[in-house]
């Protein structure tokens, strides 16, 4: 469809950017904090990209005062954080940490104080050491109370001035990396268990969801989803069936769920054929549809085009984690399809597909199937920076990813779409689980390396001016 003009944003909506504890707070320990499953996991030898963790990340923790007066210089009007759940109950339950309470009343009263809307995420991925120890974290059902328990404690003490939130960060990435592929913790590679993990997850999510209804009437509420919207590599109809099973299994598998309390028909009888399907015991149902969601979050970065696979073909592939143009290796799901580049689009040095036209497709088809407004919680570009010699950073390739990506939004909302707000990925540079701290994404530079933390010196970007004219534009248009 094209336009002969576009719609304009909305004058409610919030252009902002986003973070995650672990990748930014550093203070790993400190005020009583407890270790997740990432402080854990880091320390093993080969597990991320040169060894890389996040005890110091880039000391957001201490210096949360300037970050934030960064994002009013830039005039955010929304950040995206997450709060670390060892922050607040270290052992996961039990004592909860007053200093950890304090240290996000802090956050949230700084942003409030510059206009900037806090949206909080409850859960991104770092989870209580001492839950994996005591049942195995998502693969017990205790994690359900738990969860709930810390969820209602941030609810109760926030509520009155968050109204923003996010329950679980893509929990189609953390439960596949950990479970399927064995890169994140608990590094196990068994189908069986992921999806045991994964159903117990959706339980969790929508029991969060259901009791924040008490507690924060006023609130919005929602899981975020790592969607890439699926493309046949041309029209055969054997690579449409392959298209349908990769939407049907990567994507609608998990929306669905949350939405409507129910897994599509074909990918559940795909997984009881292969005798991984998880068990769904009565009341789950029920369970699941009280915790529908008031918006779907998508974290956007590509799309992903796939052709048709047969029964001995290519299943896991290897990803590329160092930067290294094409060293991702072929992948699929036997039987059902294979990923396949795309050739019409160019790729990132970490070979995710260039496709700003991807997310209007997303948020066309999240808009038709489940009819709910949509938050755009994480999008943005990962490359290697330069800092000059001036100084500076010269980040053309950034502005020209986000800005084509905020015109394919317009055109989706000129479509008709809901579309509440735009988070770009994300403030500051931060750690990249896998990859380290070279691939970067933000606005502003931080002077560290994977060796060497130097000063963490805060540079605003070529695109941090270029972001803060675009929001002071639309701010008048609106
Ligand atoms: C999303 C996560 O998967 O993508 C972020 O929510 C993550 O935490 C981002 O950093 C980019 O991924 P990566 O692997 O490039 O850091």
């Amino acid at each position: 469809m094209y336009h002969a003009s576009l719609n304009p944003f909305p004058s409610t909506f919030l252009f902002g950017s986003a973070s995650a504890a672990y990748q930014i707070e550093g203070a790993y320990d400190q005020d009583g904090k407890g270790p997740s499953v990432w402080d854990t996991y880091t320390k093993l030898e080969g597990t991320t990209f040169k060894n890389t963790n996040g005890d110091v990340a880039v000391d957001h923790y201490n210096r949360m005062e300037e970050d934030v007066a960064l994002m009013a210089e830039m005039g955010l009007k929304t950040y995206r954080f997450s709060i670390a759940w060892t922050r607040i109950y270290p052992t996961g339950a039990g004592e909860v940490n007053e200093a950890g309470l304090a240290f996000y009343d802090r956050l949230i009263d700084l942003l409030l104080q510059h206009d900037i809307v806090p949206m909080v995420t409850v859960y991104h991925w770092d989870l209580p050491q001492a839950l994996m120890d005591k049942y195995g974290g998502f693969e017990s059902r205790q994690i359900i109370e738990d969860f709930t328990t810390y969820c209602e404690t941030l609810f109760t003490r926030y509520g009155d001035r968050v109204k923003h939130w996010i329950t679980l960060n893509e929990q189609n990435i953390f439960i596949g990396l950990g479970y399927r592929n064995g890169l994140h913790p608990p590094g196990v590679k068994d189908l069986k268990r992921m999806y045991a993990a994964n159903h117990i997850a959706f339980l969790a999510n929508a029991k969060a969801i259901a009791s924040f209804r008490n507690l924060v009437p006023d609130g919005k509420i929602g899981p975020s989803f790592a969607y890439g919207p699926i493309y046949p590599a041309d029209c055969k109809p054997e690579s449409i069936i392959a298209y349908e099973n990769a939407e049907e299994l990567n994507n609608h598998f998990y929306m669905d769920v949350y939405v409507n309390g129910e897994y599509p028909d074909m990918a559940m009888k795909y997984l009881e054929r292969e005798g991984i399907a998880p068990t769904v015991e009565p009341g789950d149902t029920e369970i699941l549809k009280a915790g529908k969601p008031d918006f779907m979050g998508v974290n956007y970065y590509q799309s992903g085009t796939v052709s048709a696979n047969p029964l001995d073909g290519v299943g896991e592939g290897k990803m590329n984690t160092t930067g290294k143009k094409g060293t991702t290796s072929a992948s699929g799901v036997p039987g059902l399809f294979r990923n396949e580049r795309n050739p019409h689009l160019e790729t990132t040095n970490w070979d995710w597909a260039i496709d700003p036209a991807g997310l209007r497709v997303a948020l066309r088809r999240i808009h038709n199937r489940y009819k709910l407004p949509i938050i755009i919680s994480e999008n943005g570009l990962g490359e290697f920076d330069k800092l000059t010699e001036n100084g500076e950073v010269h980040d053309d390739y950034r502005i020209d990813y986000i800005s084509k990506h905020i015109d394919e939004i317009q055109k989706a909302i000129t479509d008709g779409v809901d579309v509440l707000a735009y988070c770009t990925w994300s403030f500051t540079d931060l750690l990249s689980w896998l990859n380290g701290y070279q691939k970067r994404y933000g606005f502003v530079y931080i002077d560290r390396d994977e060796t060497d933390e130097k000063e963490l010196k805060r540079i605003k970007k070529k695109s941090f001016y270029w972001y803060k004219d675009l929001i002071a534009r639309h701010a008048n248009e609106g």
